[in-house]
């Protein structure tokens, strides 16, 4: 079995680590901005409890492999800047879904594409994943063009298939395989 309380993963900008206590605050500004969740599974966070809550899970999940959720750290300052995760974890068929967020002063700078590509790095060659899915609501023009630069392809359409806060929205299924992503590595260094 996998473990990932101990990870941490480096990009030029970026340091991908576990969250801890400390990052209560910043997760609470982020996941309570209505901006950010717009097209987000839940409605936005009315208290700072619900980030607390979130590390404690995950100070429980990472360590039995549950699922493998990072907090983005801005090396410059030490700022928490969002979040990464694989989850929904399957061995047997060696899959995982992607979901990540970012607090919206931090949009539009490369640093979702910098912790995707650290993460779908270690997904495919550590974990040895086959298969990334992604479950986006297709309006959500920012993220599907992040899963598109990173090389995932839009697989499918499924109708009505969240109920958040009463409002119902659509599912674009965005996939990428491992063969996908090494074939790119490969035409990336030639
Ligand atoms: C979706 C989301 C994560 C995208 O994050 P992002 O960091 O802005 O996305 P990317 O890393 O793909 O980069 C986006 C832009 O940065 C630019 N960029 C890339 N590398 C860069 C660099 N080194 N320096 C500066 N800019 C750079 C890209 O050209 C791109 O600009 P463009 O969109 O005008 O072409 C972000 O909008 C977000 O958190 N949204 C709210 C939460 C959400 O919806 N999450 C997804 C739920 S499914």
């Amino acid at each position: 079995m996998q473990t990932f309380d101990q990870l941490s993963l480096h990009t030029p900008r970026l340091l991908l680590r576990p969250l801890r206590a400390e990052d209560a605050q910043g997760l609470f500004d982020m996941f309570s901005d209505a901006e950010v969740m717009r097209y987000w599974s839940t409605p936005p966070w009315p208290t700072i409890d619900e980030a607390h809550a979130m590390i404690a899970r995950d100070l429980n999940a990472m360590p039995a492999g549950e699922y493998l959720r990072f907090g983005l750290e801005h090396v410059d300052d030490q700022t928490l800047i969002g979040t990464c995760t694989l989850f929904s974890i399957s061995s047997t068929c060696r899959r995982a879904e992607v979901g990540y967020g970012l607090a919206s002063a931090a949009w539009g700078k490369g640093y979702m594409n910098e912790a995707l590509t650290a993460l779908l790095d270690y997904g495919f060659s550590e974990m040895k994943l086959n298969r990334v899915e992604a479950d986006i609501d297709p309006r959500n023009h920012a993220s599907a063009k992040s899963l598109e630069r990173l090389g995932f392809t839009r697989e499918g359409f499924l109708r009505e298939r969240w109920i958040v806060d009463g409002v119902v929205s659509d599912t674009a299924l965005y996939g990428l395989l491992q063969s996908d992503w090494k074939a790119r590595q490969t035409s990336c260094v030639q």
